[in-house]
């Protein structure tokens, strides 16, 4: 193994499992030998700056060399953050700084490996270009926003295969250790055979944002890119497609139908909302019958608030709760986990990525994240059109969302009346796949 880095095996041998901590990256970056891995980043938000400086913290045997941004503004911030956190590991070049919506194919022309965390409705069509150059890379959930962008992923994924490309998925629950406990005993069989699941995601929410003065329609959209379907999916495929995902890696496979409701109550301010929704209840119907129960709610002040999974099977039952740390199977089988502080997933992700690239071992997260990418939209696909809809006609949906190629002088894919208000689908009538 290559000593420059820590694995996560090695992090957790020396932390026991109930006081498994923040990892820090004063204390678990390890001194560089061997060859320099060059990262860039596309999309230098939020999570693609968090993301970086999580990756560099695994070697100091990586250089963040390249940014792609259609920001400047955001990309000059997020390169002033790494290089503060990582002043030796970062050193991108303003040749190496590149502003628009090629920028990414420039950007991971210069690296080995390229974290994408722009807007999922971007995730295919970047991927696919980095799979296509022949680099290494982590890029962020959820993997697209509709079919298509979801068929071009599973496409990225074997092509990836093929070349023994590494890829990590942002569904950082994989990595935490209480996901993985209980999920192994639930598939050796814990609960006997599984009947029934619920999960949640009842909770906090990304603010709207208004429009700054002499911006275009779609410089707007882009920038509250979250309230607006093309481009965010929508908030049941942003955000709870982690629980979601959880179920699917349980049942070891995705539902075969789904049907619901949902619509927007709250989120009814036109300056700030665009067109997403603010609650769903999906039920998914799974190969063998046995139904998930799925909720989620967002910005709904005053109202319950939980995120967690939960199995029933013919022998017991399980409940996963990751917000408030206990990870629990109740029947014949009991078992309880009980963590002190939270697992830092978005660190503990980015261990065995590095590790199977600096090894050369196969790492490919792909496929079941873009699976899990479908189901979520599938559930909106169900919701928003009011249908029972079939795996095979979500998955083989024509209906593209997000153009494969966006440029400032284009129209956005939709437009405010005359009112200012955004088109929201209303069930019965929308045709959502
Ligand atoms: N795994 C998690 O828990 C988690 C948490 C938060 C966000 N995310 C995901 O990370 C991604 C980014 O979210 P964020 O919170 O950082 O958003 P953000 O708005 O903070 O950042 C997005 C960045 O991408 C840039 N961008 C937009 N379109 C681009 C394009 N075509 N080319 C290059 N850059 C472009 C924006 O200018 C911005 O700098 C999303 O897919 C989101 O779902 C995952």
């Amino acid at each position: 193994m290559n000593q420059a880095m820590i694995t996560r095996r090695s992090f957790l041998a020396k932390t026991s499992v109930a006081t498994i901590a923040t990892v820090s990256a004063a204390t678990h970056a390890f001194a560089a030998s061997g060859s320099e891995l060059k990262l860039a980043l596309i999309g230098c938000g939020g999570r693609g700056t968090g993301a970086s400086n999580q990756n560099l913290n695994v070697s100091k045997g990586t250089k963040l060399v390249a940014m792609a941004d259609i920001s400047r503004d955001r990309m000059d911030k997020s390169l002033a953050i790494l290089k503060k956190q990582h002043p030796e590991q970062v050193d991108v070049s303003l040749g190496n700084q590149f502003i628009g919506f090629d920028a990414y194919k420039e950007a991971i022309a210069q690296a080995d490996l390229a974290i994408i965390a722009t807007p999922q409705g971007f995730h295919p069509y970047h991927l696919r270009e980095a799979v296509k150059q022949g680099k290494h890379v982590f890029v962020e959930k959820p993997l697209a926003v509709d079919a298509p962008g979801v068929r071009t992923v599973l496409a990225a994924a074997e092509e990836a295969k093929r070349k023994n490309l590494k890829v990590g998925v942002g569904l950082q629950r994989h990595h935490q250790v209480g996901y993985q406990e209980a999920v192994k005993r639930l598939h050796d069989g814990a609960v006997g055979d599984i009947t029934s699941m619920t999960c949640y995601w009842l909770g906090n929410a990304r603010g709207g944002l208004e429009r700054l003065p002499g911006e275009s329609e779609l410089q707007y959209q882009l920038r509250n890119w979250y309230y607006f379907t093309w481009i965010s999916g929508d908030f049941i495929v942003d955000q709870h497609i982690h629980n979601i995902d959880i179920i699917n890696w349980i049942k070891k496979g995705h539902p075969v139908r789904a049907q619901g409701m949902g619509g927007r109550q709250v989120r009814n301010d036109k300056r700030l909302h665009g067109q997403i929704y603010d609650h769903f209840f999906v039920e998914y119907e799974y190969a063998d019958g046995s139904k998930l129960s799925s909720q989620c709610r967002q910005g709904q002040a005053g109202t319950h608030t939980v995120v967690s999974e939960h199995v029933v099977g013919t022998k017991g039952k399980a409940d996963l709760n990751v917000q408030n740390k206990i990870f629990r199977i109740t029947g014949p089988n009991a078992w309880d986990l009980r963590l002190k502080t939270s697992e830092d997933g978005h660190q503990l992700e980015h261990f065995p990525l590095i590790e199977a690239i600096r090894n050369d071992k196969p790492y490919n997260e792909l496929e079941q994240a873009a699976y899990s990418t479908m189901t979520a939209i599938m559930g909106r696909m169900a919701v928003y059109s009011g249908k029972q809809v079939e795996w095979d006609e979500a998955f083989n949906s024509k209906l593209q969302l997000m153009p494969e190629n966006v440029t400032w002088d284009m129209e956005p894919p939709v437009k405010p009346d005359a009112e200012g208000n955004y088109p929201i689908a209303i069930p019965g009538k929308t045709v959502a796949f």
